[in-house]
């Protein structure tokens, strides 16, 4: 485990906890008996007494990480890119987005184009491609600050009449950090004041440079508002897929991310999930973040009722006994007991790591005391 008590740490070395306390003492801490050590803090007591603390080699079934693991070869199949949008204010991200889902969703499809989730789903030449409708910048931030991983591609959407501006490196930043390929879509092709090569120029600066200057960004000139050149981008991101080779299992347990997430009057806690790996049928019992249930009822990205989910595909789901947050992950488990047990034990820890957050002891305040 990560931590213990002091008492528990004197009993592993086979000593006083008076004598633990004293050391600690010595290092300016005043501990008691129950204090929670840390890690690294163990690591260095254990280590003053001439102990090597082992790594303990245990699966820890309430971490849902471990539920990611990697499938063989054998068992992959083509997924769907995973796509997100970003790039500076006003400069036509909402508007690309909307383009996009209004030239592929054809008018008669059931809900036509009103969104239902977050995140939808189109064609292009017979592949599909996601696209998370997500506030860019704040949910990559927290997302990749919870460990989640979601996006394959990063379309950065700059305005040809504006030019590369602070969120615009903002976002290069973001998906540098989080190694996703980056398409430039230089947008407002349509005005008359674009410049698209002062777009490409400025952009070299920051590492994007377009192929036919030598460089391996791929640029799109587009007007969203016009629906020009999206075929084209759709069809760059194709090309990206198949470079990268996205690939999934669909014949495992579901595990995935969690787009957004509410408390519904009349449904009760409502999740956009997106299945990451994995198939989600509706009866799975599942945990999402510190949530547990079993899958009620699925909705796809065009409000249609929908029995199963495959890999990247994003949907609706109620059945949670609580509401998870965005970025949290989920996984389907076997029976409906283990998800309880999994779920409870996660709301439990995540209180008990607020409340012992106050006391915890870590080798940061050991060194500031020295
Ligand atoms: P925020 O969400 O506020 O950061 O903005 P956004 O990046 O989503 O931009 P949005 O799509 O809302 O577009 C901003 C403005 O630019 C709107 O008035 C759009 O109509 C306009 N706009 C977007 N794309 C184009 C385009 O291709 N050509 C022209 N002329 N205007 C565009
Ligand atoms: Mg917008």
């Amino acid at each position: 485990s990560d931590s213990l008590t002091v008492a528990e740490l004197a009993k592993k070395l086979h000593r006083e906890p008076s004598e633990i306390i004293k050391k600690l003492f010595m290092l300016g801490v005043m501990a008691t008996i129950n204090q929670v050590l840390d890690k690294d803090a163990i690591e260095l007591i254990a280590g003053d007494y001439g102990v090597e603390v082992e790594e303990e080699i245990q699966i820890d079934v309430t971490d849902l990480e471990v539920y990611f693991t990697d499938d063989e070869a054998a068992e992959l199949d083509e997924r769907p890119a995973v796509v997100t949008i970003m790039g500076h204010v006003d400069h036509g991200k909402t508007t690309t987005l909307d383009s996009i889902r209004n030239t592929k969703v054809t008018a008669g499809e059931a809900g036509g184009i009103t969104q239902h989730i977050g995140a939808y789903q189109v064609e292009e030449n017979g592949k599909k491609i996601t696209f998370l409708d997500t506030p860019g910048h704040a949910a990559f931030t927290t997302m990749r600050a919870r460990g989640a991983k979601i996006t394959d591609i990063t379309i950065l959407v700059v305005a040809a009449d504006d030019g590369v501006m602070p969120q615009t490196i903002e976002a290069i930043n973001h998906a540098k950090a989080a190694e996703v390929p980056i398409i430039v879509a230089v947008n407002k092709m349509d005005k008359e004041s674009a410049n698209p090569d002062r777009v490409m120029q400025e952009l070299t600066e920051y590492g994007l440079i377009p192929e036919a200057w030598g460089g391996d960004t791929i640029f799109v000139p587009i007007s969203a508002i016009k629906g020009e050149g999206i075929d084209n981008l759709l069809e760059m991101i194709l090309l990206v897929s198949e470079v990268e080779e996205y690939k999934a299992n669909p014949n495992r347990n579901a595990v995935g991310t969690v787009i957004e997430a509410q408390l519904d009057k009349g449904r009760g806690s409502v999740a956009t999930l997106l299945v990451q790996n994995g198939t989600l049928k509706v009866g799975d019992p599942i945990v999402v973040g510190n949530t547990f249930g079993r899958v009620r009822a699925m909705v796809n990205d065009l409000g249609r009722r929908v029995k199963h989910a495959e890999p990247s595909t994003p949907v609706e789901i109620t059945g949670l006994n609580d509401v998870p947050q965005a970025g949290d992950r989920f996984v389907v488990l076997s029976d409906e007991k283990s998800a309880r047990q999994i779920g409870e034990s996660r709301a439990q820890q995540a209180l008990q790591a607020q409340r012992s957050e106050k006391t915890k002891i870590s080798l940061d305040n050991l060194f500031e005391h020295m």
